[in-house]
């Protein structure tokens, strides 16, 4: 088999990438390890920056998104028995976030890419990079494809960047001793909008998917396991946590899916090795307390494109030889804002001078126009061209 790009993974990434090369009449094939179904249903991120739904409305992949997502201008930090908003609308205006399910962009866009005959394999054992630095090539389950350049879309466990030759690549990371338990219910939100709280006894986050599903996560000791969390106990904690404002009264429903995600910061630079070219979590990884790791694959995949579209039209590689460099302002912007919203909500074990800290912070954030817009701006994403400015 050969085709222009061997896209490993068919996460956001990947299946995104897959598509805007076509759109540009660029030809790949996307290996998947897991079945259709499985990367279907796998709950993860909700929030989609405003340049994120743009690029998915300006691609043709956006209508279901637009009737089905919810627009919000604005989340609630709540801290200290009070809540306080930070208004987008005022602080950014004309930016704003949606919350869409990564499943239901990841169901729309194997939709779109099979009915334009679009190449998805799932269900691919062994995957295996051969030769990235001339005439690459992959291998899976006694087959080979060979391709031109190779996009590692597998995510954080995946092939592609354990297959860069050892001293490549410069690590950087960071664990927090702390994991989210997340939760999705079969019941109305209680709120309008997200819920970011801050108590003694750990984060909160009350989010939603649609009028009628609610998801919560909660933060939890980093060996927990889920035979901890029976229903019960996950309601009365999300209640400790989240009922302490006047008025505000949680509502329960059936459990119908329930997570625990370790929390970390991962970078790894350069994000290309020869023809290996490496986007989202296959590269980098932030803790999901700023929502921002879908967001990051797709200005990734966005800037790929770029790069294959001018190296095919024109056969330059100044593109593709920016690639790294130009993906990492906009990585690091978020790795910062990432760790600085992670250790401004969670509570950190025998630390009572970092806990006024962060209460300090927290009324700095909601009293200051200036530090409110630079979460605002952050949270509902900087431009695409952020860092490439003088
Ligand atoms: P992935 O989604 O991990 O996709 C990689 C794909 O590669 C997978 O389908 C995998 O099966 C496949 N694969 C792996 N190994 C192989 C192999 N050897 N061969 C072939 N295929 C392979 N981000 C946000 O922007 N907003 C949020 O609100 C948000 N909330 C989150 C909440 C939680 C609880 C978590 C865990 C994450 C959240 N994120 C959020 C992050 C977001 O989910 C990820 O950043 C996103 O999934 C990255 O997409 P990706 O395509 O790079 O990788
Ligand atoms: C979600 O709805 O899954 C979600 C929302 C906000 C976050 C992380 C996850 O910061």
């Amino acid at each position: 088999m050969r085709t222009q790009v061997g896209i490993v993974g068919a996460g956001p990434a990947g299946l995104l990438l897959s598509h805007l090369l076509h759109l540009r009449g660029i030809d790949s094939v996307v290996l998947e390890s897991r079945s259709r179904r499985y990367v279907e249903q796998r709950v993860r991120a909700g929030v989609l920056e405003q340049g994120t739904v743009d690029v998915l409305d300006e691609a043709g992949v956006g209508e279901r998104m637009r009737a089905e997502g919810l627009p919000h201008h604005g989340i609630e930090l709540r801290y200290g028995g009070g809540g306080h908003r930070v208004p987008f609308e005022r602080l950014v205006p004309g930016r704003a976030i949606t919350v869409y399910g990564q499943q239901e962009v990841v169901k729309d866009l194997i939709a779109r890419r099979l009915a334009d005959g679009g190449t998805i394999l799932f269900d691919v054992p062994d995957v295996a990079l051969h030769s990235l630095e001339k005439d690459p090539y992959i291998t899976f389950s006694g087959e080979r494809l060979d391709c031109d350049v190779i996009a590692g879309c597998d995510g954080f466990h995946g092939v592609s960047r354990p297959s860069i030759p050892e001293g490549v690549l410069t690590v950087f990371r960071r664990e927090y001793p702390f994991a989210w338990l997340g939760v999705l219910a079969e019941v109305p939100p209680s709120a309008e909008e997200l819920i970011y709280a801050h108590s003694d006894r750990g984060f909160a986050l009350h989010s939603m998917r649609s009028p009628e599903i609610s998801r919560f996560y909660l933060q939890v000791p980093p060996d927990t396991s889920l035979e901890d969390w029976p229903d019960e106990r996950i309601w009365a904690e999300l209640r400790a946590r989240l009922e302490t404002v006047p008025g505000f009264t949680l509502a329960e429903g059936p459990i119908i899916s329930r997570d625990v995600s370790a929390m970390r910061s991962f970078v790894a630079e350069p994000m290309r090795y020869g023809t290996l070219y490496l986007a989202g979590d296959a590269a980098h990884i932030v803790p999901p307390t700023g929502a921002k790791g879908l967001n990051l694959a797709v200005a990734d995949v966005r800037l790929l494109t770029a790069a294959l579209a001018e190296f095919y039209a024109t056969g330059s590689t100044a593109l593709l030889d920016a690639y790294s460099s130009s993906c990492l302002k906009r990585v690091w912007r978020a790795q910062h804002f990432s760790w600085w919203m992670t250790t401004l909500l969670h509570t950190f074990d025998d630390d009572p001078y970092g806990r006024r800290l962060q209460l300090s912070h927290l009324d700095y954030v909601t009293s200051s126009e200036a530090a409110a817009t630079t979460l605002a701006e952050n949270y509902v994403g900087l431009p695409f061209d952020f860092g490439a400015r003088p």
